[in-house]
């Protein structure tokens, strides 16, 4: 049985939806009566680890989904519980969704690479390591025009080889639903193309003129961002203006997983301004 965490988040739902139906697999979440696919749903909250052992019963593999919008200690300590549950539960395989090797310098880098080392070091669980690239959806949001047509994200000319959250979750599905093939394997799932303010600027028919990250923090400071999310956007920013975010700039680990090109960032990101 498979088991997928945070299926109510953005990616946890689009992997779902490649795996309605399936006798096999079982939906978890902290609202697992607000789960709409056709599946069975159970409580799985890592912040609650009490509730873990009888949500991680009779599970061989663990989708396990990072839980990573909170301080380094709090998600360290989620990600900690869900996996020394699974341990205790007799899971055979743990799939961790991670981030790309390139966003080390990305304040929510450390998180991640805590849980990589915890999997690694466990005795007694197989793994794969999902390195999942920023997203392109992420992209649209931190690179949107303001009301004057005007993108004033402080990127520079710095590029991000963004990815649609959509292929990640196929290449999760992929991975998880044959997980011997992948144990022990980390995966880089960057986008092919990297993508930088203009060409946003110019999918969407608005204007890039990048201002300073000064600015943009006192712009997120003043908006609705709690504080931890401060420094996330702004690392964010200064990592791909900084060119640490371009990627490879041809097929990787995601083509070979997806057995197809990626979808191209810019469709995503102008997908996104025109449902947004
Ligand atoms: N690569 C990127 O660009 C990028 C961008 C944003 C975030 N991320 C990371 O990737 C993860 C998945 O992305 P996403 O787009 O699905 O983010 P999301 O839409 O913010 O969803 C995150 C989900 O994590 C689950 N979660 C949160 N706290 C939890 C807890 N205490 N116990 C169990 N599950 C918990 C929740 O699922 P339920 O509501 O079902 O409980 C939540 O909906 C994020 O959590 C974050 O770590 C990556």
């Amino acid at each position: 049985m498979l088991l997928v965490t945070g299926v109510n988040g953005g990616l946890g739902a689009l992997v779902l939806e490649r795996l309605a139906g399936r006798a096999d697999v079982v939906a978890g979440s902290r609202t697992p009566d607000q789960v709409r696919a056709e599946l069975p749903a159970r409580l799985v909250d890592f912040d609650r680890p009490e509730t873990l052992a009888a949500a991680f019963g009779g599970v061989r593999t663990l989708l396990l989904i990072s839980a990573g919008a909170a301080e380094d200690d709090v998600v360290t300590a989620r990600h900690g519980a869900a996996i020394e549950a699974a341990e205790k539960a007799g899971v055979e395989h743990v799939v961790y969704t991670s981030l790309s090797g390139d966003g080390d310098h990305l304040p929510y880098a450390l998180a991640h690479r805590w849980t990589e080392r915890r999997l690694r070091e466990s005795g007694t669980l197989r793994w794969t390591v999902l390195r999942n690239g920023l997203y392109a959806e992420l992209l649209a949001g931190i690179a949107a025009p303001g009301p004057d047509g005007v993108i004033t994200a402080p990127l520079g000319t710095g590029r991000l080889a963004a990815v649609a959250r959509a292929d990640l979750a196929e290449v999760a599905v992929n991975v998880a639903l044959a997980p011997a093939r992948h144990a022990g394997r980390t995966y880089e799932l960057v986008g092919e193309r990297a993508v930088g303010g203009a060409e946003v600027a110019e999918v969407l028919g608005a204007e890039y003129r990048p201002g300073r990250l000064t600015d943009a923090r006192a712009s997120v400071a003043a908006s609705d961002a709690l504080d931890f999310q401060v420094p996330m956007v702004l690392g964010t920013y200064s990592a791909i203006a900084h060119g640490f975010l371009a990627g490879p700039g041809g097929p990787g680990d995601l083509a070979a997983l997806l057995g197809r090109p990626p979808r191209p960032a810019l469709e995503v990101i102008a997908g996104a301004a025109s449902v947004g």
